[in-house]
């Protein structure tokens, strides 16, 4: 069984005096437990929405028929409450513009999504601390998102996706803020530290805009007319 299968994927917009339109459109992908998978597509292409949807953050239009599911667990009709178990258990996001929170410091930023955790199967706060090690941020470790340079910033975010140990990270343009060095370095770290320690690595959904990005993956996928399609 794959770990993520996701069919018939269609999402609408609909705002007030204007047609709606219609983003995905029966989108499909399945992939394996620790693949990597890199998504192209034009700007306004609906990867961001993809994403989402995959991660169950947004809910495909009603009707549609759609399946979304990982680890066999369902992401379309299951309540919101067990989706945010399935998010929790097995689920990292990491954004392009990085979506740390300004107030916590970096190991509470790392930590934050094993509250979402019960307290029985929650990672201890030195797990956090060692992911963020292993981002070369030892000796930021009491800083705020403010102090660290963009390229830091993604470093935490990359810990905080990975805290969990998720089967799969979601990564919607993780470089895209980046200038191409600092990007490179943190796909470095994603590939890197998604991959070391313990556990098997987690599968990877990776939007880019970079070609030479999307040649790291496993495989290319192309989101276009609604669709994904082998690049
Ligand atoms: N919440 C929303 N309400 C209405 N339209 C949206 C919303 N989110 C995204 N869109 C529109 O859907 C299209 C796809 O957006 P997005 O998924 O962000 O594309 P991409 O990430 O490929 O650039 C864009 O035209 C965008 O304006
Ligand atoms: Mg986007």
């Amino acid at each position: 069984m794959p770990l993520l299968v996701a069919e018939n994927v269609v999402k609408t917009y609909r705002l007030p005096g204007a047609e709606p339109i219609r983003i995905l459109d029966g989108a499909a992908l399945s992939v394996e437990a620790g693949e990597r998978v890199a998504v192209l597509g034009k700007s306004g292409s609906g990867k961001s929405t993809l994403l989402n949807l995959l991660g169950g953050l947004d809910k495909p239009d009603r009707g549609c028929g759609a399946r979304i599911a990982i680890a066999g667990r369902d992401l379309v009709r299951a309540s919101e409450k067990a989706k945010a178990r399935v998010r929790a258990e097995t689920v990292g996001f990491v954004f392009q513009s990085f979506h740390l929170l300004p107030e916590l410091d970096i190991v509470e930023n790392a930590a934050l999504p094993t509250l979402a955790l019960p307290a029985a199967r929650r990672p201890p706060r030195a797990r956090a601390v060692e992911l963020l090690r292993a981002a070369g941020l030892g000796d930021r470790l009491g800083h705020k998102p403010r102090e660290l340079s963009g390229g830091e910033q993604q470093r935490v975010a990359i810990a905080r996706a990975l805290v969990n140990g998720p089967a799969l990270l979601l990564a919607d343009e993780p470089t895209g803020n980046l200038d191409p060095a600092t990007g490179l370095q943190v796909l470095e770290l994603l590939f890197g530290l998604a991959g070391g320690g313990a556990g098997p690595r987690p599968a990877l959904v990776m939007v880019t805009h970079s070609e030479a990005i999307a040649a790291r993956c496993d495989r290319t996928l192309r989101l276009e007319g609604g669709r994904l399609r082998p690049a």
